[in-house]
């Protein structure tokens, strides 16, 4: 080949190779990295990116060269020249992608056995994920929960994912870990957050009419601030019992009620509750939270509202939740 041919392929291949580095690397592919874990991955987003570029610019400056190059001259008929395979040209380009796979394999194991290893002593936290809301469970005496995640930063965390009804997942983009939550087994998920800040919780498995509003929310904070957050909820679960069930069983999720600050339109309003068939407003509620397709209130369909909450609610619970929303009805108090 001509020392002039080599040129020209050389700056096709940089010209290939600049504009899909700018493509790479101006556009907002990812969100900004809050984990350790999502650190690593995308070390091996751009391991894998840079080896795509190198090959995409090898790739296009031969294509590029050949079109203008090998281009047919007007009138020409002629059949090109019968060619035969070039065997080292396919050893080449059979063994270099080989080992480019290969290391991209090796690097995303040693990321994914990474992103596993919690270390010796992790926060544990046992998340609930159920139609359509999340709940968090502390470790400790008090048995916080709460229906927004709250972690203090730079501790290796390891959530528990259980599912009571239908396959859900577990996901914060900012964290980069992502674990389905399956009825009947448990899997985990680390997480170290790096970043304080409030983040978005995501469900990403269609389970049901309410799956596009199952979206919680993590709050990255200073460990103090983290046990400060766990002593009030603790003094406050002995306040106002009622308001702390609502929260961490993810009631707001579906319902407006304005005394705990929602306003979801996934089922009906909870400001005004009308009992029907002549029922006392407090057994009216208990029996829609225990048995919620006993009666459906105009507009709303049934088979919505999960009816596990006979089993997972204590008896001391239902009361408590039944007695602050009693005590929430519009008009009165
Ligand atoms: Cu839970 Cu989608």
């Amino acid at each position: 080949m001509r020392r002039g041919s080599i040129v020209r392929i050389t700056i096709y291949g940089v010209l290939a190779g600049i504009l899909a580095s700018v493509v790479a690397v101006l556009v907002p592919w990812l969100p900004t990295s809050a984990s350790k874990e999502m650190d690593r991955i995308e070390f091996t987003f751009w391991f894998t990116t840079v080896i795509c570029i190198a090959v995409f610019a090898v790739v296009a400056a031969a294509i590029v060269y050949s079109v203008l190059k090998f281009r047919v001259q007007p009138e020409d008929e002629s059949d090109g020249p019968p060619i035969h395979g070039h065997t080292g040209l396919e050893i080449v380009w059979t063994a270099i992608p080989a080992v480019l796979v290969t290391a991209i394999s090796v690097v995303s194991a040693i990321v994914l056995a990474k992103n596993d290893n919690a270390g010796a002593n992790p926060l544990r936290i046992a998340v609930t994920a159920q139609q359509f809301a999340w709940k968090f469970e502390y470790p400790g005496e008090a048995k916080v929960t709460s229906g927004q995640l709250v972690l203090p930063v730079d501790q290796p965390v390891k959530l528990t994912l259980r599912s009571v009804d239908v396959i859900h997942a577990f996901w914060v983009p900012e964290f980069g870990q992502k674990s389905d939550a399956v009825p009947g087994i448990e899997t985990t998920l680390v997480i170290t957050p790096t970043r304080v800040g409030e983040y978005a919780v995501v469900c990403t498995e269609l389970c049901g009419l309410g799956h596009s509003t199952m979206r919680g929310s993590v709050r990255v904070v200073q460990r103090r601030e983290y046990d400060k957050f766990l002593a009030d909820a603790s003094a406050g679960a002995s306040e106002n019992p009622g308001e702390t069930v609502f929260a961490s069983e993810g009631c707001g999720a579906c319902h407006e009620f304005t005394p705990a600050g929602t306003d979801s339109q996934v089922g009906p309003s909870l400001d005004a509750i009308q009992p029907t068939g002549g029922k006392p407003l407090e057994e009216f509620i208990r029996e829609s939270i225990v048995e919620p397709d006993a009666v459906i209130a105009a507009g709303f369909r049934p088979n919505v509202m999960p009816k596990t909450f006979n089993q997972t609610l204590s008896d001391e619970q239902l009361d408590d939740l039944v007695q602050y929303l009693v005590d929430g009805q519009k008009g009165r108090k």
